[in-house]
C-alpha cells in the first residue's frame, strides 16, 4: 500500500508553539520543582524540546500506556511501563502526543490522582476533539486539529514516521 503524507504543522510552527507552551508553564510553576511525564512513546520528542525551553527545576520520568493497534483503538488499556517514582506531593506535568478518546489520558489522570500529587496538569501537543468519547480535556494544548490520522514528530503509523520533524497527515 502506498503512503502519501502531507504537512499539516511545519517544523517552524511546532517550534514556536513549544516555545509557547514552555513559557506558559515555567510562569505557572514558577519557583517550583515539576515532575513531567511523558507518555510513551508519542510524546518523546515533544517533551524532549519542551522540557528545554522550561525555566524550572524539572525532573523526567515515563509512563506507557497501551491502547491502540495500528490505526484503530482497541479500547483497552493496558500499563505496559509503569511509573518508577513516587507522585505523592509532587507537581505532575502529563505530556502526551494526542488527545483523541481521552481514554488514555482519563485512565491516566485516575491512576495518579489516587496517589495524591501535589497537583497534575495535562499538556497536549494535539487535541482532537471531534473523536472524544470520556469526558476529559487537556490544561494545555499545542494545536486542536480535524478527525485525521496524523504522523510525524513523535507520531507513527506502525512504529514508522516518528522522526518527521513536521506532523502530517497520513494518506491511504
Ligand atoms: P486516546 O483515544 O486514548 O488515544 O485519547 C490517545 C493515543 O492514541 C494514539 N493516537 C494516534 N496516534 N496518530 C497516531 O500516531 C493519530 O492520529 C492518533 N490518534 C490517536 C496515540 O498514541 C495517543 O497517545
Ligand atoms: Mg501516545
Amino acid at each position: 500500500m502506498n503512503e502519501k503524507i502531507s504537512v499539516l504543522i511545519s517544523e517552524e510552527k511546532i517550534k514556536k508553539r513549544v516555545d509557547e507552551l514552555a513559557a506558559q508553564l515555567s510562569e505557572c510553576y514558577s519557583g517550583e520543582t515539576v515532575t513531567m511525564l511523558c507518555t510513551l512513546k508519542g510524546a518523546v520528542v515533544f517533551t524532549a524540546d519542551l522540557i528545554r525551553k522550561l525555566t524550572l527545576d524539572t525532573r523526567l520520568e515515563f509512563v506507557r500506556i497501551s491502547s491502540y493497534d495500528g490505526t484503530e483503538s482497541t479500547g483497552k488499556l493496558k500499563m505496559k511501563y509503569p511509573l518508577e517514582c513516587s507522585v505523592k506531593g509532587k507537581h505532575i506535568i502529563v505530556t502526551e502526543d494526542i488527545l483523541d478518546t481521552g481514554r488514555t489520558l482519563k485512565f491516566l489522570h485516575e491512576q495518579l490522582k489516587a496517589q495524591e500529587p501535589a497537583s497534575i496538569k495535562l499538556v497536549t501537543l494535539l487535541d482532537k476533539p471531534d473523536r472524544r468519547i470520556v469526558d476529559i480535556s487537556a490544561d494545555y494544548v499545542g494545536f486542536t486539529i480535524p478527525d485525521k490520522f496524523i504522523v510525524g514528530y513523535g507520531l507513527d503509523h506502525d512504529q514508522k514516521y516518528r522522526n518527521l520533524p513536521y506532523i502530517g497527515v497520513l494518506e491511504q
